[in-house]
């Protein structure tokens, strides 16, 4: 299956080889997106072997992306794969999270369960695969966390060097911590997310390091995968709708461009509707969405947000976000500080928990119900970006009511869970129980 890297302006479409180190159209500087000329595959035959592959051994098949390796055919072979167990994450059902959103169901996909804690990692082994492939010795990413976290991880693990820029003082500890145990040289920039981006996009140019945001259009294929596997959970029946939060909205152009392939190919007969959601302080494609005119994201200058995975205020994969949630009929909906930290602490009460970025998920399905554009019927999957663990320090203050939101406004901790301190007095105690 010959792969190609194609730009992704309709006016433009020139094609390239897949092993050039490009990210954008050297002709037009558009995105660009891997395309599979005069791809057909025998859907059956393929749902079957995908899924006799999870009894498999072989780390390949024990990987829930690479497992789906017919649906990402951009190798030519697998020598330069490095897998650290990728995917193979749950749908956990949470009544009370339906009940807070105004649903009669609702299940997460959730890619916390993924060995660094987030989605990324169903991109990395993609985007690092094809860094060896290349022949690159050194990756590079700017990060709210999660990306660094993960490219740390699977380079070192690859035995390339990881270089991490991430901004002062904007990511949680958790992501910073992983950055550091997992081996990347990590600088913290006196910039924002996309500030640091134009920055090293100019690094990376210059001393020939290969670039592992998700500009890059192979981690964009592993993301697809994250649609695939979901869907072989429900025995490929479609939701109604599929709900994720958007920041650099990566994610939101890697489920679309995996629905739009999985429809052309015969795997599924119709679309569920993307629905992206979005922090109010760092609401740019809310606010191009809802424009009369589409042709231009005004970037917000100073974006602002506890969730700070999503603190993105010139989101690059705009154009290609943009395309897909239209021809999904979606929607983009955007929610306050107040709403993400209830969000998040209702889907804790369900014994699920996520980082304040997935909780978006909830807080928006709930203004979604509310305003009648989502029925309560509707089947609804939520995808958890990251895990729980990533951010325990917005978590305590949200619970013993310390925390503020980046105006200085207290949220109030609707579900507060205060830890109780007492004697070592067994009758003290029990009077208390
Ligand atoms: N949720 C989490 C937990 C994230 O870490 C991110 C992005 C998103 C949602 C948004 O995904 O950018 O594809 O729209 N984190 C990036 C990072 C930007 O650097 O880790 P997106």
């Amino acid at each position: 299956m010959p792969a190609e890297l194609v730009c992704f302006e309709p006016s433009c479409r020139t094609r390239f080889t897949v092993t050039e180190v490009i990210y954008n159209c050297p002709k037009c500087g558009s995105l660009l997106e891997a395309t599979y000329p005069d791809w057909k595959l025998d859907v059956e035959a393929v749902k079957s072997l995908w899924r006799a592959r999870r009894i498999c051994n072989s780390p390949l098949d024990q990987s829930g992306v690479w497992r789906y390796r017919e649906i990402i055919p951009f190798l030519e072979n697998f020598d330069a794969v490095v897998s650290l167990r990728e995917g193979n994450t749950p749908l956990l059902a949470g009544a009370k999270a339906a009940q807070y959103g105004g649903l009669d169901r609702l299940v997460f996909k959730h890619q916390g369960f993924n060995p660094t804690g987030s989605f990324k990692d169903n991109g990395m082994t993609c985007g690092v695969a094809q860094a060896r492939r290349l022949g690159m010795r050194r990756v590079a990413c700017v990060s709210t966390g999660n990306t660094s976290a993960s490219m740390a991880a699977y380079a070192s693990a690859a035995g390339l060097e990881p270089l991490i820029f991430i901004p002062h003082g904007n990511i949680s500890y958790g992501k910073l911590a992983q950055a550091l145990e997992y081996g990347a040289r990590t600088f913290q920039v006196e910039a924002n997310f996309d500030q640091i981006l134009a920055l090293v996009r100019v690094l990376a140019e210059r001393l020939g390091i290969y670039l592992l945001n998700s500009i890059n259009p192979f981690r964009i294929e592993g993301q697809k995968t994250i649609i695939v596997e979901m869907l072989d959970q429900r025995d490929w029946t479609v939701p109604d709708w599929i709900v994720l939060p958007g920041g650099n909205l990566g994610n939101t152009s890697a489920f679309g461009k995996a629905l739009r392939e999985l429809k052309q190919l015969g795997f599924i007969s119709k679309m569920p509707k993307l629905a992206v959601i979005q922090a109010a302080g760092a609401a740019p494609f809310y606010e191009l969405f809802h424009a009369s005119r589409r042709d231009r994201l005004d970037p917000v200058g100073h974006p602002e947000t506890l969730a700070t995975a999503i603190k993105i205020g010139d989101p690059v994969s705009w154009p290609k976000a943009l395309k897909e949630v239209s021809e999904t009929h979606g929607v983009v909906e955007k929610v306050s500080e107040q709403e993400i930290a209830d969000a998040k602490a209702v889907i804790g009460k369900c014994g699920i928990g996520c980082e304040p970025a997935s909780a978006a998920t909830l807080a928006g399905i709930r203004k979604l119900t509310a305003a009648g554009t989502m029925r309560r019927d509707a089947d609804v999957v939520a995808v958890l970006t990251g895990n729980l663990l990533k951010d325990p320090d917005y978590i305590y203050r949200y619970h013993t009511g310390q925390l503020e939101s980046p105006d200085g406004a207290r949220i109030h901790p609707t579900f507060g869970n205060q830890p109780i301190v007492v004697p070592n007095d067994t009758e003290k105690i029990a009077a208390l129980l």
